[in-house]
């Protein structure tokens, strides 16, 4: 007889539960015995909500498995999955809140690319001009939350081409994106092409996630910005199209009403787009939270 059921002890789909968090009551690192925590807590709920049969709880895994092996160094398929299921936006937003009149951050999404290339202002992001799409023109000025310029901030800017798709989607090396830097004044201006709207990729596990749940895969017209400078907030953002396509349906949830301006055609041919980035100080948070901790 085994030694524990001599102990008059049973299994009981009601203990298991407890019995689980019972067996990483030990664990060193606080943090990660509270993720752990609720981790299985939730997911334990989950299993009880739903009730899976052993071939769906099967076919859960084979989904995530397969969304594991479409991961490669230029596609990444766990922060699309990420990204549809709300839970990037959800993640930034409890981690970015943009108070004191700065700019709203929205996801990263998965076409960033390190060490793109450094342009000086004014320069064009475009290789291959008009077959990359409309010429477009944006400029404006990054400053902090009372007005100040911020001189020699970083604008990491990354967008897709008029075909809907990222450099890395086609062997485009490092086309369509630079990192430009703001002038003594915190100015900034360089040449894109005017952002379109553009499935993500849906040719994988994810896609079919989108069309079993009755979902389009598309994102509205944007240009990405991961903005940085010593002593600020890291600002990760897009600027979205005004009047274009699929605002209110983004398939990353990532629209933001702050976030989408104007495009503006002129005469010459030349699409200009302005905005004004206001950093938050990085301490913004920390005061705030001592304050907090002060009020309690
Ligand atoms: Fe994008």
């Amino acid at each position: 007889m085994p030694a524990k059921a001599s102990r008059g002890k049973t299994f009981s789909e009601k203990k298991l539960t407890a019995e689980v968090l019972g067996r990483i009551r030990k664990t060193r690192d606080a943090r990660l015995k509270r993720v752990m925590t609720s981790f299985i807590e939730h997911l334990h709920s989950f299993v009880r909500d739903v009730k899976p049969t052993p071939a769906e709880w099967m076919s859960g895994i084979q989904f995530l498995t397969e969304t594991g092996h479409w991961c490669t160094g230029k596609r990444q398929e766990y922060i699309l999955m990420s990204d549809t299921l709300g839970v990037s936006m959800l993640v930034d937003a409890l981690n970015y809140a943009a108070g004191e009149g700065a700019t709203q951050s929205t996801v990263l999404g998965p076409f960033h690319r390190e060490q793109a290339p450094e342009y000086p202002l004014g320069a064009d992001v475009s290789k291959n001009g008009t077959a990359d799409g409309e010429p477009c023109e944006v400029s404006g000025t990054v400053r902090d939350t009372k007005g100040k310029p911020v001189a020699g901030a970083k604008l990491d800017i990354w967008e897709g081409g008029a075909d809907g798709l990222y450099d890395s989607q086609k062997g485009d090396d490092m086309n369509l994106r630079g990192v430009f830097r703001t002038d003594a004044q915190g100015k900034f201006h360089f040449r894109c092409v005017t952002p379109t709207f553009y499935p993500v990729p849906h040719d994988g596990p994810v896609g079919r996630m989108l069309t079993a749940t009755g979902r389009h895969p598309m994102r509205p017209p944007h240009l990405h910005f991961w903005i940085t400078a010593p002593g600020y907030k890291p600002l990760i953002t897009h600027l979205f199209v005004k009047g274009g396509k699929y605002l209110d349906s983004d398939a990353v949830f990532g629209v933001k009403p702050e976030l989408i301006i104007e495009f503006k055609k002129g005469k010459d041919g030349l699409t200009r787009a302005r905005y004004d980035f206001v950093l938050m100080s990085e301490a913004t948070g920390r005061r705030k939270t001592r304050a907090a901790r002060r009020r309690t």
